[in-house]
C-alpha cells in the first residue's frame, strides 16, 4: 500500500478531468452524454471506451478495462500507481511529497554475508587487474578502456588462491565462499577460485547488488569461452539481466531499452553513448525477463546477434512482447559479422551508432527473413504459408500500415495486392469476431445466476448505503471460491466505514491504493458497472430477494459440506449409498439455482 492518504489521492484526482487528461492521448468523441474513443486496450475498431465526465471513470464495454483517470495514465503507459499518481498531480499542480526512501527490507544475515562477501571480491578482482600484464593486453586490445572497466566493474582473477586468502583476510569462512559459487573445492579438499585467470564481469541483480560472476578466457585455450557463477541462493540467471540496475536511469528517461545477447554488446553499444542496453547473457528469454519489460513499460530493441540462434530468439522475444502490447523494433542484423562488438570492432562507434538508431519494425525483419530463405523463391506451399502470417499480422494494424506493408510484400510474394488485401480483410473479421459482443442484455445472460447475484449485490452496495446497511445487518458469506466478488465487498464495507460517501472512481482509487496491481479485482468491479449500466437502480425489495437467494445457496453448499464430512466416517455401505445420494440431489439443487438464466 502507498504511503499516501486517500484524501490526498482523492485532491490529485479531482484536480484534473478524465475527458481532458484522455484526449492527451485519445481522440475523444462526444455522444449523448458521454465521451468514446477507440480502446487503447485491445484491438479496437469501433470507439468501445467510454469516458463520463460527470463519473470521472471510463469503461470499455468490449474488453473490461476501466478505472479513473490514475488507473487510465497507469494502464495506458504501463507505469506503476504510483507513478500515475505522480503524474496527474503535475497536471493538475497538485503538491505530493513521496517518501522515496522504500523501507529498507530487512534481509537474513546468512544472506547478507554472500552479497558482502561478493561486494568484497569484486573490488579485489578490479584490483588485481592491473597487477597482471595479459589482462591489461587483453582489455587495451579489447578497448575496455578506465571509464568501460569503471562503469561495469570488469576486474581479473589472478589465479587459483589469491582472491581466497584475501577473503580469508577479511574473515569470510570457507562454507560461505562456497555457498557464494565463487570458490570450488577440489578432489583433494583445497579450495580453489573458479575464475583463476579469468577477465570478471560482476552480475548485478535488479537491486544492483552482485550476485554472481562471469569468467572470460583472455588467452586461446580449450577451456569454455565464459564460465558462470552456479545457480546459488542469490542468483538465478533467468532472473537476471546484466547491467539492468546501471542502465535504469537511462531506459526511464529515453522510455527505450536495447536487449542485447553478451557483455560485450552491451559495452560496444557503451562506447557509443548508448546507456539504456542490457543483456539477457545468452538467447535464453523467460517468464521473469518478461516480467520486467513489463514492468518498465518501455519501447523495447532488440538487438541480438545475427547468427541462427540470435534471428530465432529475435523472433521469439519480439512475438513474445507484442502479444504483451510491448511495442519492439530491431536492429537489422549486422550484417556479414556477428554481433554488436564485431560491428563496432569492424565500422567504429558512429556506424554502430547510425545502425542502432535505425531499427526496423517486426514485420519488416519477417520480410528479410523471408527473403533470406531460398526455398520461399519458387516455392507455393511457402510463399502461401507466408502470406497467410503476414496478413494475420497485418490485420492488427491500420489502413494506411497495411497498405504500406502491402505494397512491399507485393514485390517479395508475386501475389496480387487486391488477393492479399482480400486476405487481411478475411483475418480483420475473424479476429474481430473472436471479441464477445457485449451490451447489457447479452451481459446478462452470460452470467451465471450465482454470479449475477454477486454482481448484483455488489452494484447496489456501489450505487446505495442503504444496501451497504443491509448487507452488513444479514450475516451473509460468500463461499470461499467466490473470492473476487467477497474482496470487492470488503473494499466497499472498508471504504465505507472510512468515507461515508463514495463516487465508482473513489473506489477505483482506493483500491489501486489499497494494492495497485490487483487487476483481478479492478476488472470485476468494472465488469460490474458494465453489466449494470442499464440497470435499475436500488431497492429495497430486490436487495432482499438477492440475500435471501445467497443465504439459499450458502445453505445448500453447508449442507452438503456436513454430508461430505458425515461419509468419511461412516462404514455402513447401505448408509453411505443413501448419503451419497442425497448430495447429489443437493449438488443439482445447488446447480439448478446457481446458473438459472432467468429470473
Ligand atoms: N554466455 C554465458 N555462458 C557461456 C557462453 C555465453 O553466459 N558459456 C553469455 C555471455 O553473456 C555472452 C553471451 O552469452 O556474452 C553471448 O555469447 P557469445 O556470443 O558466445 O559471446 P560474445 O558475447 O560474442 O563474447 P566475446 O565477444 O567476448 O567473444
Ligand atoms: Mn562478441
Amino acid at each position: 500500500m502507498s504511503n499516501i492518504s486517500i484524501d490526498k489521492i482523492n485532491e490529485i484526482r479531482n484536480s484534473v478531468d478524465i475527458v481532458d487528461v484522455i484526449s492527451r492521448y485519445l481522440n475523444v468523441v462526444k455522444k449523448g452524454k458521454n465521451y468514446f474513443a477507440i480502446c487503447p486496450f485491445h484491438n479496437d475498431t469501433n470507439p468501445s471506451l467510454s469516458i463520463s465526465r460527470e463519473k470521472q471513470i471510463y469503461k470499455c464495454f468490449v474488453c473490461g478495462e476501466g478505472g479513473n483517470v490514475i488507473t487510465f495514465i497507469q494502464k495506458y503507459k504501463k507505469i506503476p500507481y504510483i507513478d500515475a499518481l505522480k503524474e496527474i498531480a503535475l497536471i493538475g499542480g497538485v503538491t505530493l511529497n513521496i517518501q522515496e526512501n522504500v523501507k529498507r527490507e530487512i534481509i537474513d544475515p546468512k544472506i547478507q554475508v554472500l552479497y558482502d562477501l561478493l561486494e568484497d571480491a569484486t573490488k579485489y578482482y578490479q584490483t588485481a587487474l592491473s597487477s597482471s600484464q595479459s589482462a591489461i593486453n587483453y582489455v587495451t586490445q579489447r578497448e575496455l578502456h578506465s571509464d568501460i572497466l569503471h562503469e561495469f566493474r570488469i576486474g581479473y582473477s589472478l589465479d587459483d588462491e589469491k582472491m581466497i586468502k584475501y577473503l580469508k583476510s577479511k574473515k569470510y569462512s570457507e562454507e560461505d565462499m562456497i555457498r557464494s559459487g565463487l570458490v570450488i573445492e577440489t578432489e583433494n579438499g583445497t579450495l580453489k577460485d573458479r575464475f583463476a585467470n579469468r577477465l570478471i564481469f560482476p552480475i548485478q541483480d535488479i537491486q544492483g547488488r552482485v550476485v554472481a560472476f562471469s569468467g572470460r578466457v583472455i588467452e586461446k585455450s580449450t577451456l569454455a569461452k565464459y564460465l558462470n557463477s552456479p545457480e546459488t541462493e542469490i542468483f538465478i540467471k533467468g532472473n537476471t539481466l546484466y547491467h539492468y540496475h546501471s542502465a535504469l536511469n537511462s531506459i526511464k528517461k529515453s522510455k527505450k531499452v536495447y536487449i542485447c545477447e553478451g557483455f560485450m554488446d552491451v559495452i560496444a553499444l557503451f562506447k557509443a553513448n548508448i546507456s539504456n542496453a542490457i543483456a539477457l547473457m545468452g538467447t535464453a528469454f523467460t517468464k521473469e525477463h518478461l516480467k520486467i519489460l513489463k514492468f518498465l513499460g518501455v519501447n523495447v530493441v532488440l538487438s541480438l546477434d545475427s547468427d541462427n540462434a540470435g534471428r530465432l530468439a529475435t523472433k521469439k522475444l519480439a512475438t513474445e512482447l507484442e502479444k504483451e502490447n510491448i511495442n519492439v523494433q530491431i536492429v537489422s542484423d549486422y550484417d556479414e559479422v556477428k554481433d554488436a562488438d564485431e560491428y563496432y570492432n569492424r565500422y567504429g562507434m558512429s556506424q554502430l551508432l547510425l545502425k542502432v538508431q535505425n531499427p526496423i519494425t517486426f514485420f519488416e525483419f519477417n520480410v528479410n527473413e523471408m527473403k533470406k530463405s531460398s526455398l520461399l523463391q519458387d516455392n507455393l506451399e511457402e510463399r502461401k504459408k507466408f502470406a497467410h502470417n503476414m496478413c494475420r499480422y497485418l490485420a492488427k494494424k491500420d489502413d494506411l500500415e497495411i497498405d504500406f506493408y502491402l505494397n512491399k510484400m507485393v514485390e517479395d510474394l508475386k501475389f496480387p495486392k487486391t488477393t492479399l488485401l482480400k486476405l487481411v480483410k478475411k483475418e480483420k473479421e475473424k479476429q474481430n469476431s473472436n471479441y464477445i459482443p457485449t451490451n447489457f442484455t447479452m451481459n446478462q445472460r452470460l452470467l451465471k445466476r450465482n454470479e449475477k447475484i454477486k454482481s448484483d449485490v455488489v452494484f447496489q452496495m456501489i450505487q446505495s448505503s442503504e444496501a451497504i446497511e443491509e448487507f452488513q445487518k444479514e450475516e451473509v458469506y460468500f463461499s470461499m471460491q467466490d473470492d473476487c466478488y467477497k474482496t470487492l465487498i470488503m473494499y466497499i464495507l472498508d471504504y465505507y466505514l472510512e468515507n461515508k460517501n463514495f463516487t465508482e472512481a473513489d473506489l477505483y482509487s482506493y483500491i489501486s491504493n489499497i494494492n495497485p496491481n490487483d487487476d483481478e479485482i479492478i476488472k470485476t468491479l468494472t465488469e460490474v458497472l458494465n453489466t449494470h449500466e442499464m440497470a435499475p437502480i436500488y431497492t429495497k425489495e430486490y436487495f432482499k430477494d438477492l440475500i435471501y437467494e445467497i443465504k439459499e445457496i450458502m445453505t445448500l453448499e453447508q449442507k452438503i459440506d456436513f454430508l461430505k464430512e458425515k461419509l468419511e466416517y461412516i462404514a455402513d455401505p447401505k448408509e453411505k449409498g443413501n448419503i451419497t445420494n442425497e448430495i447429489i440431489l443437493l449438488n443439482q439443487q445447488l446447480k439448478q439455482k446457481k446458473f438459472k438464466t432467468k429470473e
